[in-house]
């Protein structure tokens, strides 16, 4: 596995090979805050410890939570998601080790982000709950390339179109999808994409859409590749990741090497 983090723009990159060996409860990635710390025995970290419980416990049923609690200068907020398709078990084990996680990566630091597979938790003592800014945003990209890069970017807009259509159309904002192949050299993809559920439905469209359209530079030809934000992410690869079988199938036609059509397949939703 090659693992090779840098900073650009604002964003923060690493360059990862996704492989479906990856151990889902491996931290993914982290970001410590910038607003001070605590000691320790305070009342913050009190604070932090009630709402960081608060989270786990009622994200774990529920996938989505946010909590503040105390008052300025140890008011502490929190949100913690799990991925949609997730099941109770393996949310309530990520959100347990996220919440270890973020303490220890950024100690007595007031603020934390942590993304795993399965789930996402961040801290601050600074309010970013009614934020829509993706921002830090995190790429990962398999280090694996496609054989068609321009074709294979059409049929992954063609499945993120339809799988964001399908995600900010649910009240959990959240939708998986395939598309099955379409010419011999190129292969089935599978998409992912998700947004806080206390996103509006044009917000969320409005999120994932930047993530893909058009696609970063650094994905295009990749097989697999994932943008992680606060606010919402997406993913794809060329092999199934996600549980349960997808909301969204795409099919078309095999078409010995032509073009694929100018106007989309609709999508068929699953019962
Ligand atoms: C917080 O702690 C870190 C590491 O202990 C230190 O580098 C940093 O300067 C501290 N920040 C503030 C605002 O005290
Ligand atoms: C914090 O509290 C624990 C248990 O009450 C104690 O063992 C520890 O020494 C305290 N740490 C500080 C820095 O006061
Ligand atoms: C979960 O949320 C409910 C309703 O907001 C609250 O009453 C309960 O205490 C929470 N559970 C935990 C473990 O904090
Ligand atoms: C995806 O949706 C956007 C916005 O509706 C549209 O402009 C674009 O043509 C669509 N792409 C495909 C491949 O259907």
């Amino acid at each position: 596995m090659t693992m090779t983090p840098s900073v650009y723009h604002f964003f923060f990159f690493l360059l990862l090979f996704s492989c479906p060996s990856l151990i889902a409860g491996q931290l993914l990635y982290n970001v410590c805050g910038t607003t001070g710390n605590f000691t320790a025995n305070s009342t913050y970290q009190t604070n932090l410890h009630r709402v960081l419980s608060y989270l786990s416990h009622n994200a774990s049923t529920s996938g989505f939570a946010t909590t503040t609690f105390g008052q300025i200068p140890d008011l502490v907020i929190g949100l913690a998601l799990c991925r949609g398709d997730v099941k109770t078990t393996e949310c309530r084990a990520c959100l347990n080790t996220a919440t270890q996680d973020a303490q220890q990566v950024c100690p007595f630091n007031r603020a934390s982000m942590v993304w795993y597979d399965f789930c996402f938790l961040r801290f601050s003592n600074v309010e970013f709950l009614g934020s829509t800014s993706n921002d830090p945003q995190l790429l990962l990209g398999n280090t694996a390339y496609v054989s068609n890069p321009q074709r294979f970017t059409r049929l992954l807009n063609l499945l993120l179109n339809a799988t964001l259509d399908r995600a900010a159309r649910s009240d959990e904002r959240f939708a998986t999808g395939v598309v099955s192949k379409f010419t011999e050299e190129n292969p089935t993809v599978y998409g992912l994409v998700q947004c806080l559920p206390s996103l509006s439905a044009s917000q969320c469209r409005q999120c994932v859409r930047s993530l893909y359209d058009p696609l970063p530079s650094f994905l295009q030809g990749r097989q697999g590749g994932r943008v992680l934000g606060v606010t919402c992410t997406m993913r794809y690869e060329i092999y199934s990741f996600f549980e349960g079988s997808p909301k969204v199938k795409l099919t078309v036609p095999l078409e010995n090497g032509t073009p694929p059509p100018a106007s989309p397949p609709p999508a068929v939703p699953s019962p």
